[in-house]
């Protein structure tokens, strides 16, 4: 099957690309940094792991390379909606209004684009499957996520409107949502390169790694043709739900 998956510079994205390709697939690339999507590539051949770099946050890039992927490999049978960010952890009243439109610029509007630009193809063969990166943020709550929650929620709400809208055809929609995974640039980009805060996240646990979405991400692809996993919710073991907090006056 031809794969196509954006954030495979990194993290979840890299180990997914490997993770289908490992498993026969041919890989498509997606993600700005074209020397870390060629040092993958490298790793793999390049007989079947191609590079497209691309801002999933640009329409027009987003439309020009989906048309260049279909043109230079046909059909795309899987697209992984992997890319994807937050920026800070502040309250949202001390947030900044430049991060919130990042961040739902790359998770929303991104996640649209490549959407639109894979769909219709999809449509018209009757097969096909889009995979779509949400978050235990999207269900649970925290304190500094509203927008990055906000972004996930949404990405949760679209996944099953859109296997309502696509009901009678052969299109696959499912939305993996991960609790703490280490071992990715989430935290760095998140704390915006401090490393030490980023790390300070992973301490003295066992997050998930990439590779165990990666293999989830085979899995919801690999079920057979008439079934569909519309959402599937990881987290490591040592994670877990806290109760609800209240405020107490003196
Ligand atoms: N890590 C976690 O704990 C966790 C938990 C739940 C869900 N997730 C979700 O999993 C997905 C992958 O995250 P990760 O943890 O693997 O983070 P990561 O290591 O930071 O990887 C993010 C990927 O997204 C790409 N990306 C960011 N902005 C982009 C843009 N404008 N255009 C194209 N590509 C862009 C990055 O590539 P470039 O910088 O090269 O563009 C990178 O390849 C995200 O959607 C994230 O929200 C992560």
């Amino acid at each position: 099957m031809n794969i196509v998956i954006t954030g495979a510079s990194a993290g979840i994205g890299a180990a997914t690309a490997k993770c289908f390709f490992e498993a026969g697939h041919k890989v498509v690339l997606l993600a700005r940094r074209k020397d870390k999507l060629e040092v993958l590539q490298k790793e793999l051949g390049e007989k079947r792991a191609l590079v497209f770099p691309l801002d999933v946050s640009s329409r027009e890039e987003v439309e020009t390379t989906f048309a260049a992927i279909e043109e230079q490999i046909g059909a795309i049978d899987v697209l992984v909606n992997n890319a994807g960010m937050a920026l800070g952890l502040e309250p949202a009243q001390e947030g900044k209004l430049d991060d919130w439109q990042k961040c739902i610029d790359v998770n929303i509007n991104g996640l649209l684009y490549c959407t639109h630009s894979a769909l219709q193809g999809m449509i018209k063969r009757n097969q096909g499957h889009i995979i779509n990166l949400g978050s235990v943020a999207g269900n649970y709550p925290y304190p500094g996520g509203a927008i990055y929650c906000g972004t996930k929620a949404f990405i949760h709400q679209f996944t099953l409107c859109l296997r309502s809208d696509l009901l009678g055809t052969g299109v696959r929609v499912t939305c993996v949502e991960p609790g703490l995974v280490g071992e990715t640039e989430f935290s760095i980009v998140r704390f915006r390169g401090d490393e030490a805060r980023a790390k300070s996240v992973y301490d003295k646990t066992r997050p998930l790694r990439p590779q165990d979405i990666a293999k989830t991400i085979l899995f919801c692809a690999s079920t057979p043709k008439h079934v569909n996993i519309n959402t599937l919710e990881v987290m490591p073991v040592q994670q877990a739900f806290s109760p609800l907090k209240v405020v107490r006056e003196e």
